[in-house]
């Protein structure tokens, strides 16, 4: 039986994490943390704590002593590392969160690690760390380049990427240096429920049920490698069972498509949801459907972002090899059950937009469209 302390609990991929855990190791205990943010959503994890298995605590990973406190009373011996500020535009506009919490918050998790598993009173307890990375310290790759091995080297481009390139050094060096028992995963673009929606794909279902614009930024030929929210999750299990410590693992979907590509495609199947479902047209009559268009009339090139990067692919043959990870889910079976979600949970995003975001999101598009 483990003792886990999952932080970032309350958002998009901590959330997901949580459940798979709860459902797959039903005799664990799991302590959720999170400091509920702007993307911090306590209602995501609401039914887990029905469980007995779970608590959630509110609170920053910034603050060591707490951390301490919950690592020796919880008698933690896994922490699962999700929490960070995670959005690349935010970042660009505002990085200092970023540095605050992705490279300051992670440092203060080691240190917490190293006082009460390291050099507490009982001696060196069992323990490992597992930091939740991301493959946007790798750079860009360009249109023939192969996809990211866990040897390519670190260019990270936006603030956001360069705080969690900056946190993957520090979980490094305290295994170097102190010997803490650490594993690092570098995953490609996670896609499925409770994402919050400025991110793409939320953002684009969300949008054409309002029949709001769907912002492209560029000319949208930028490639993301896209994979189901669970197979991150069965993806760091593996790791935290089987990885070997001290080494990083790729996570990744062999799933790339152009943004244009994928809007497209949520465009067409959300065309054919309102097809199916004549209900939706009297549900939402701003959506295109209800007015007879089709979805991607919506879609709206917009200024780019600053410093974009073309292309992310990850090859994952490391941690296929070693420790036999396969994602289960095909991204048609995936990106369907997202859809279904997001239709089914309108009480979830509505509550967001109607938190003053819905303001936010169109001040975002009218900056962008203006300039
Ligand atoms: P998210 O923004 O949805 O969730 C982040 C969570 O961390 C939020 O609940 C927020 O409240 C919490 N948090 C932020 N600052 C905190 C602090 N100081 N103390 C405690 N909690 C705090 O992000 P996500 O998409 O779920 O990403 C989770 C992790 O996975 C991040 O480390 C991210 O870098 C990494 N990652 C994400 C993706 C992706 O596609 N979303 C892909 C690869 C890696
Ligand atoms: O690759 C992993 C990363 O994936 C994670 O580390 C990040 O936390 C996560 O946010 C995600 O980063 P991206 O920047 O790739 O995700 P986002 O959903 O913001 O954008 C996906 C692509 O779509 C990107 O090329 C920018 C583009 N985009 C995004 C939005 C929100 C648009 O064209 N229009 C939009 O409105």
């Amino acid at each position: 039986m483990a003792n886990l302390l999952v932080t970032g609990a309350a958002g998009f991929i901590g959330a997901n994490f949580v459940y798979y855990w709860l459902d797959t190791y039903p005799g664990d205990r799991v302590i959720g943390l999170d400091a509920l943010t702007y993307a911090g959503n306590h209602e995501s994890i609401r039914s887990a704590e029905s469980n007995p298995a779970f608590r959630f605590v509110h609170g920053d990973i910034r603050d060591q002593a707490l951390i301490e406190k919950l690592l020796r009373e919880e008698k933690i011996d896994t922490i699962v590392h999700f929490a960070a500020e995670s959005h690349v535009d935010r970042s660009i506009s505002g990085p200092d969160a970023f540095i605050d919490t992705n490279i300051g918050g992670t440092h203060s998790m080691l240190k917490a690690a190293r006082a009460v598993w390291l050099d507490g009173p009982e001696g060196r307890l069992p323990h490992r760390f597992h930091h939740v990375s991301t493959d946007e310290v790798y750079g860009t790759l360009g249109p023939n380049d192969p996809p990211f091995t866990e040897s390519t080297p670190y260019a990270p481009n936006s603030p956001y990427s360069a705080s969690k390139a900056a946190s993957d050094h520090l979980v490094r060096a305290y295994h170097h240096t102190y010997g803490l028992e650490v594993t690092t995963s570098n995953c490609s673009n996670n896609y499925g429920p409770y994402q919050f929606p400025e991110k793409l794909i939320p953002l684009v279902l969300i949008n054409i049920l309002h029949g709001k614009a769907l912002p492209i930024y560029g000319d949208g030929k930028q490639i993301r490698d896209w994979l189901y929210v669970d197979d991150h999750a069965r993806g760091i299990d593996l790791i935290i069972k089987k990885g070997r410590l001290g080494e990083t693992y790729n996570i990744g979907g062999h799933n790339e498509w152009t943004n244009i590509d994928i809007v497209n495609l949520i465009c067409k199947l959300m065309d054919e949801r309102f097809a199916a479902d004549l209900q939706m047209k009297e549900k939402y009559p701003d959506a295109p459907a209800a007015r007879g268009e089709k979805a991607n009339s919506l879609i709206t090139y917009v200024k780019d972002r600053p410093g974009h990067d073309q292309r992310y692919a990850i090859d994952a043959a490391k941690t296929t090899a070693e420790l036999a990870y396969k994602p289960v889910e095909s991204f048609e079976t995936g990106i369907d059950k997202t859809i279904s979600w997001y239709l089914d949970n309108e009480g979830w995003w509505q509550r967001i937009l109607d938190g003053s975001y819905q303001e936010w999101i169109d001040q975002q598009y009218a900056d962008r469209k203006a300039s």
